[in-house]
């Protein structure tokens, strides 16, 4: 009965601080859009290099933002965005008054069960916590925290560039509370997203049914079904995607999906994933381990460095 007293006073319809773990590629662009948005934004990473590093990729995006939406005045903008930020690497004081805890750093789930249970014992018994992971599960995530935090704690899955993709998948587990995942919703739809409800499942929606198909993509070309080229062009004209699957492997970056099959191996030996899943492609693993890794090293499944 105390635990539902206190969810019930939980202070969940106005989340006016952000605090964001990680200042990389996506705590930067969540850093981006809640500061748009009139947020009042707390950026904390390990290093003043990376909080500098994050700062560098929030003013180069928020310039290109302004350019569009407030052409004559593109610098009144861009300072006015930055005003709603401020950085740390003090994570104790980075969460000493905040609404929300939107982790964003490396992939790893030791290091972020310690991040969160630490954070558990420094920030206010009201505040919100979150990950962006992508490939790890919630729950797993949550797993150090008091049960009291767990019905604060879901995940809100950005995706790359954040400024640009419109979506968010908001995830709750069995333990978040309704008022936990509303306040996460709405804060998404705030920052001028659209957010969709998902599970604590691997993959969540998009991933669930990307990675697959990416996967068995590669597995054509093991196969000697057709050529990547081919594949490209007939999802591309025939499924109307944007992109090919070998396109889109090397911009996510083929370690990366790697990574996220990899770590899907257990789920599937523990039954919660069909094994077909998670076949490894001998085609991903070879580039991988020649350290050809998509767009960002130059040379994935296409050559970049010839453009
Ligand atoms: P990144 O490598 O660009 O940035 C990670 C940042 O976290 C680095 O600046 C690092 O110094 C910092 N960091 C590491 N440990 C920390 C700690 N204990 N406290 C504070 N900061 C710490 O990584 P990226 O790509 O931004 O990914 C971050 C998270 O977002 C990962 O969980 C990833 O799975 C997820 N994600 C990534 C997407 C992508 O396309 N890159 C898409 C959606 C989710």
């Amino acid at each position: 009965a105390v635990g539902v007293q206190r969810l019930m006073s939980t202070k969940t319809d106005g989340i006016n601080t952000i605090t964001i773990f990680g200042a990389g590629l996506m705590g930067a662009g969540i850093a981006q859009v809640s500061a748009q948005a009139g947020l009042k934004v707390i950026l904390t990473d390990v290093t003043d290099k990376a909080l500098e590093n994050g700062l560098n990729i929030i003013n180069k995006s928020v310039a290109r933002v302004g350019k569009k939406q407030q052409p004559d005045d593109i610098e009144g903008f861009t300072k006015k965005v930055l005003a709603n930020i401020t950085t740390t690497t003090d994570a104790e004081q980075a969460v000493s008054s905040t609404d929300l805890v939107c982790e964003a750093i490396i992939e790893s789930i030791k290091v972020k069960r310690d991040l969160f249970a630490y954070l558990d014992k420094k920030a206010g018994a009201n505040t919100i916590f979150a990950s962006n992971t992508s490939s790890l599960g919630i729950s797993e995530i949550a797993e150090n925290c008091t049960e009291e935090r767990k019905a604060l704690f879901g995940g809100l899955h950005f995706f790359n560039p954040v400024p640009a993709m419109k979506l968010v998948e908001v995830v709750r587990t069995d333990k978040t509370s309704e008022a936990t995942y509303q306040a996460l919703f709405d804060v998404t739809k705030r920052m001028g997203k659209v957010p969709v409800a998902c599970k604590d499942t691997p993959g969540f929606i998009v991933n669930r049914l990307l990675v697959p198909y990416l996967l068995e993509a590669a597995r054509m070309i093991d196969r000697g079904d057709a050529t990547k080229e081919d594949i490209d062009i007939a999802m591309k004209l025939g499924a109307g995607y944007p992109m090919g699957p070998f396109e889109l492997l090397d911009y996510i970056g083929l370690d990366t999906t790697q990574f996220i099959a990899d770590g899907w191996v257990d789920k599937a030996k523990a039954g919660v994933l069909p094994e077909a899943l998670v076949e490894p492609t001998s085609s991903i693993v070879d580039l991988v381990n020649k350290g050809e890794l998509g767009r960002k090293s130059g040379k994935g499944f296409y050559d970049y460095t010839k453009k």
